[in-house]
């Protein structure tokens, strides 16, 4: 049997040594098993942000951020946007392996069928202002999900575990299209089980009652590839709330709501919504230079949105193929000249020639170009980050039944460095 790699740390204030255990995964580099850490060295071990640090095992997704690679289940996803759908890289993501035409009809049907919300669900929307952020409105409402739907709840049992996910990505389209409709003041359009997972959901965004409404194909097929792309991104700050959450055993609904919370911000899911209020703020080419400037300056809170990325010191291979998607799809249903897009080309260009930038190793990551694309559908950029929430629950509930089937899973419980007093007694007054 060959030797089991180790890693040993000496304490150079004791002498004492320790060996811990190395784990290599089937890709990426190899990992050291701390769990032993404190036990043998009497030391926590400090990471802010996670930087190093690998929080579980999972077989979903692999990320090489140096040479910009992003696989599902192994398969890059480059040849998923171009050759597969939405359906299928779910079933891809939550069970493993590609659909045969068999399953895919079955997992296809079974999503179309969980697609209506309860009734009492549409009652929660009256309780938001009209101009309630459609986030806000998904968290409420996704969350509130556990108190209707019981008999998927418990997380013990693998069945009920499957209907909650089912439920979850069937009803997100639902949830957030209707979310929309409160926002603008129209009715609320019912699910259509003869349509493809984007095909209703755009005609539950953009249909009124009392006129027909024909999909657009290319807005259909834009949108589906799109959701491919955000589908899942292995342990980013979404995910890993979900897991974190799940990990006490809450109920997937929860767990899902409090990863929607975590998408929202700025820095995560919120910066396609952000790309577009900078890009409106810049407004001419011209300004391009102040803004970078100010990006640059370690003293002014600005920063390049839709640049830069923990993982991708490269390229991002998301933002590869929606650059190019953007081209195609403008070109046939919006404005070939859009104005943002140039700015955003421009902008880029430029960046990528600065110093700044190159030495930092920052490059555009998916957010830069997908709202000029949702732009081009006529999503408004308050429901971009909602639908970078409905492709990535599958990822997000396809990660956590992972970690509920894991025989050792135990509750998420960081440590800390404690920089407040120390004991003291209470004051005699
Ligand atoms: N503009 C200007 N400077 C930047 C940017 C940026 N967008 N991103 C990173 N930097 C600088 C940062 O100031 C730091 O410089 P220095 O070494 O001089 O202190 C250096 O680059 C490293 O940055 P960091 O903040 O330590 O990197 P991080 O891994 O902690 O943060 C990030 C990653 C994505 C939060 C960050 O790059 C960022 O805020 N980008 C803008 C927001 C954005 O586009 N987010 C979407 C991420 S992709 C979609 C998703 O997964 O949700």
């Amino acid at each position: 049997m060959p030797k089991q790699d180790t890693v040993t740390i000496i304490d150079n204030a004791t002498g004492k040594k320790a060996e811990f255990p190395v784990i290599r995964g089937s890709e990426g580099p190899p990992v050291v098993d701390i769990g032993r850490f404190y036990r043998e060295l009497g030391y926590f071990t400090f990471d802010p942000g996670f930087v190093s640090t690998a929080s579980c095992r999972s077989n979903i997704t692999f990320i090489d951020g140096d040479a910009g690679v992003l696989l599902y289940r192994g398969y890059p996803i480059e040849q998923l946007a171009e050759k597969s759908n939405f359906l299928d890289v779910s079933h891809l993501l939550l069970y493993g392996e590609l659909p045969d035409s068999k399953q895919h009809d079955q997992f296809s049907s079974i999503i179309r069928h969980h697609t209506m919300i309860n009734e009492s669900l549409k009652g929660f929307y009256d309780g938001f202002y009209h101009d309630a952020h459609p986030m806000a409105i998904l968290v409420g409402v996704v969350g509130s999900l556990s108190a209707f739907y019981h008999d998927s709840t418990d997380i013990h049992n693998p069945e009920h575990r499957e209907i909650a996910a089912h439920r979850l990505i069937a009803k997100m389209p639902t949830i957030a299209a209707a979310s929309y409709k409160h926002s603008i003041g129209e009715p609320f359009v019912y699910p259509r089980n003869d349509q493809s997972y984007c095909g209703n959901l755009l005609q539950m965004m953009f249909s009124i009652p009392s006129e027909r409404y024909e999909v657009d194909p290319i807005a259909e097929r834009a949108l589906d590839m799109i959701f491919i792309i955000h589908a899942d991104h292995e342990q980013n700050a979404s995910t890993s709330t979900v897991r974190l959450a799940g990990s006490s055993g809450a109920n997937p609904f929860a767990c899902i709501s409090s990863g929607i919370t975590a998408l929202w911000g700025p820095a995560h899911g919120g910066a396609n919504e952000a790309v577009l209020q900078m890009l409106a703020e810049i407004g001419d080419v011209k300004n391009i230079p102040r803004y970078l400037e100010k990006a640059k300056d370690r003293n002014d809170p600005f920063r390049l949105m839709g640049f830069g990325h923990r993982v991708y010191k490269n390229y991002d291979p998301r933002a590869k193929i929606i650059r190019k998607m953007c081209h195609e799809v403008l070109n046939k249903l919006g404005d070939a000249n859009d104005p943002y897009l140039e700015l955003a080309m421009r902008l880029e260009e430029i960046a990528l020639k600065e110093d700044y930038f190159i030495e930092r190793r920052l490059y555009p990551n998916v957010d830069f170009y997908s709202g000029i694309i949702y732009r081009a559908l006529g999503i408004p950029s308050n429901m971009f980050t909602v639908m970078f929430a409905i492709a990535r629950t599958v990822g997000w509930v396809a990660q956590w039944m992972e970690m509920i089937a894991e025989p050792d899973q135990r509750i998420g419980r960081p440590r800390q460095i404690y920089t407040g007093a120390s004991r003291r007694d209470y004051p005699d007054r």
